[in-house]
Formats: structure tokens, C-alpha cells, sequence
């Protein structure tokens, strides 16, 4: 299986550490609703997850964000719920609601009784998908697979779909049965490296970890129910496989980012709680910051939007050693206008000029 040749290798140079000539871009969610021809793709398909389980229209909408705009990234077209999909859980997406499982897990049993699956049977798909989007992708940018973290999963599994309380039963677990929360994030652990892994295999260039209600859990929970399974997960793929970055997104981790920095994963996501500069200063340049600007921001004016982001660089100025990728905080509102994200890119190119090479070059 031979891909072409990396044209912009912006992306994991700088997940490897490196500060480059501007910071690459990439956004979370870059294909999706906000954009015209992914709903035409969404329409055609039928429905959500008939579009993540056709490898040919999972690659349409992956390549749409990279042939509209430039980024420097390109991420698989999937979701994080298809694990629970293929645990038999029954996924199905309501139109303004979002996710919602048939069969909830509910009770020790509901865990017991969790089917033990091979993901390259029952995610084939995702794998599919990955080499069919290299191939289209001939070598314009890398590819980013990625996964839910195990807490993330099993905060939708619990509650059966998407949250109005902010996953309370999920958190309810973690007090009143930590040893069957634990287990099922132990079996989700191992599921998540075998996915990722595989997705890897299939020519995955980097992973993102998305621990996207970590920052649900109370203090002194953290470490227990998400950071242990990040951290053997993250360990496991760069021991397999250590040329393929890891980053580990917690939303709502800000306080926390020394413990995950801990994970020794390549680069951290950050949310827009947290100042870059703040999160240079804690975590030393040994690894690379992806973020973080507050998605809200595109839904503003453009000169609002250029000045949002020249605050963002002008705070990261003086972190000379700090590699850096951009990124939004969380995902892209639906309701973003796709031209402000074209003021968006462009102002991060120029704004992100930098910062770097004549200092560090030696004269020869
Ligand atoms: O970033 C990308 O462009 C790749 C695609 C991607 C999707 N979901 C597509 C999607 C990725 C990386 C995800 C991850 C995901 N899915 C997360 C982690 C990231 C985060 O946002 O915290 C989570 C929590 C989910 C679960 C999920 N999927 C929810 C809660 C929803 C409904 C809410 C919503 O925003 O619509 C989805 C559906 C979903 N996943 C859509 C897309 C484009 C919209 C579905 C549609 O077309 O109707």
C-alpha cells in the first residue's frame, strides 16, 4: 500500500516539536454542517451514519473543508460513537437532538453482557475509509484519525445519547460504582487502542484523542476514570507505532495540564480557557499546543475575527520553543458563515509568521 509523498509536512513537524515558518491550521469539525456541500453529501447519503459507513462518501466530505480552504491538516470523516455502535448499543442520530443509543448501559448486567468485538470486523469501515482518503488526499496533507476517549464513551453510553445534565448519571457512576465504571472503561481501553491502531495501519498519520467531557469529572476523579486509560492508550500506540504523534484533547482540562502533559502524548489540545502563553510557561517547550481560539468567534465580523486571532499570536509571542498548531477550542458552529473561516485561515497564516527562524539560524 504506497501513498504519495507528503507535499506539506507543516502538521507533524510541528506535533514532533518543531517550531516552523507559520503555525499549520486545522480545525475541529472542519467538515460538516456549516458547509453547503457537506449537507448536499449528508442529503444524498440518507443519514448520518450511512455516510460514516460508506467509505467513498466518508472521503467526498473529508477532502470538501481541504479542496475550500487552506489547511494543513485533513481529519477522517467518522464519530467517536461508532465504537458503541459496533457494541451493538444501536446509534441513530435525531435531526436537532444528536446522538441516541437504542439499548442504553444501565445496569452491571447491561456491562456483563457487552458483546467482545474485532474492530477490524466491525469497524472495517473506518479503515476503508482512512485508505480511500490517502489515496484521494495523493499527498496534499497528512491524515488525522482519531477516537473518543474511554470516559467520553462511556459518559454517552450510560446516559443513552447526548446529555441535558451534563452526563450526571455517568458521573453518578463514578460514586456509587466506581468498580463497573471502571470496567467499562477498561474493555472501552482496549477497544480504543485496537481501533486507533488500526487506523494506523490503514495510514492514519497522526491521533487525536478526544476527551471531549473530561472536564466533567471532579478533581480528584480525573486521574482515576480518564487520564490512566489516556495515558496507557497513548503509551501503547507510541510504543507500536512511534512515528505517528498522539494528541490528547480534554475539554476542560485547563487546570489540569501538567497531569496530561504526563501522558508524554506529542501535542495537548486546549479549549479557550487557558492562554497559550500560560499553558507555554507551565508545560516548557517539550511539547507541541494545538489551539485554541473560541469557536463563537466565527460567527462574529471578520475584523473581529482578525483581531481575535492576532491576540492569540501576539500572547504566544516569546514562546520561541513552543511548537504550535491552530486550532479552534472545540468544534465549528454550525452556523458559521464558510467565508469567515477564508478570513479565519488567512489571518492565522499571517498572524502566525513568526516568532521563529532568524534568531535560531547560525551563520555559516
Ligand atoms: O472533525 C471532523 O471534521 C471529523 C468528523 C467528526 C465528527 N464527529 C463528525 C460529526 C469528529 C472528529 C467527531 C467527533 C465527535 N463526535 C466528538 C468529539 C469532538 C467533540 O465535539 O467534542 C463527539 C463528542 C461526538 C459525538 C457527536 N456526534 C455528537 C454530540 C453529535 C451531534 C451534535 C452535533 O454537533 O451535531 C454528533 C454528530 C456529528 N458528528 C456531526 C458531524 C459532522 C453532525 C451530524 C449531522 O450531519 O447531522
Amino acid at each position: 500500500m504506497a501513498f504519495a509523498p507528503l507535499q506539506n509536512d507543516l502538521f507533524l513537524r510541528s506535533l514532533r516539536g518543531e517550531v516552523t515558518e507559520r503555525s499549520p491550521a486545522w480545525l475541529m469539525r472542519q467538515a460538516g454542517r456549516y458547509l453547503p456541500e457537506y449537507n448536499a453529501t449528508r442529503a444524498k447519503a440518507g443519514d448520518f451514519m450511512r455516510l460514516c459507513k460508506t467509505p467513498e462518501l466518508a472521503c467526498e466530505v473529508t477532502l470538501q473543508p481541504i479542496d475550500r480552504y487552506p489547511l494543513d491538516a485533513a481529519i477522517l470523516f467518522s464519530d467517536i460513537l461508532t465504537i458503541p455502535d459496533a457494541l451493538g448499543l444501536g446509534l441513530h442520530f435525531v435531526q436537532g437532538e444528536g446522538p441516541r443509543f437504542a439499548r442504553a448501559i444501565e445496569h452491571e448486567a447491561d456491562v456483563a453482557a457487552l458483546p467482545t468485538i474485532d474492530v477490524e470486523e466491525s469497524l472495517g469501515y473506518v479503515a476503508q475509509a482512512v485508505t480511500t482518503i490517502r489515496h484521494a488526499l495523493g499527498g496534499r496533507v497528512p491524515l488525522i484519525g482519531f477516537s473518543g476517549s474511554p470516559w467520553t464513551l462511556a459518559c454517552y453510553m450510560v446516559t443513552g445519547g447526548s446529555s441535558g445534565d451534563d452526563f450526571l448519571k455517568a458521573r453518578n457512576w463514578v460514586y456509587q460504582r466506581p468498580d463497573l465504571m471502571l470496567s467499562l472503561i477498561g474493555r472501552l481501553e482496549a477497544l480504543v487502542i485496537d481501533y486507533c491502531t488500526m487506523q494506523i495501519r490503514a495510514g492514519a498519520q497522526a491521533i487525536q484523542l478526544f476527551d471531549s467531557w473530561g472536564g466533567l469529572l471532579a478533581h480528584g476523579s480525573f486521574e482515576r476514570f480518564s487520564l490512566a486509560s489516556l495515558r496507557r492508550i497513548t503509551a501503547a500506540l507510541q510504543n507500536a507505532h512511534p512515528d505517528v504523534p498522539v494528541i490528547v484533547f480534554v475539554k476542560g482540562g485547563g487546570g489540569w495540564l501538567e497531569r496530561i502533559a504526563s501522558t508524554r502524548a506529542q501535542a495537548l489540545g486546549l479549549d479557550w480557557s487557558v492562554p497559550l502563553s500560560e499553558a507555554a510557561t507551565r508545560l516548557g517547550p517539550g511539547v507541541c499546543l494545538q489551539g485554541n481560539l473560541d469557536p463563537a468567534v466565527l460567527l462574529s465580523r471578520p475584523e473581529a475575527i482578525e483581531a481575535e486571532v492576532r491576540r492569540l499570536f501576539e500572547d504566544l509571542r516569546g514562546f520561541n520553543e513552543t511548537a504550535h498548531v491552530f486550532n479552534l477550542g472545540h468544534g465549528i458552529s454550525q452556523f458559521t458563515p464558510p467565508e469567515h473561516v477564508a478570513v479565519l485561515l488567512e489571518a492565522v497564516a499571517q498572524a502566525s509568521q513568526r516568532r521563529s527562524l532568524p534568531q535560531t539560524t547560525h551563520p555559516r
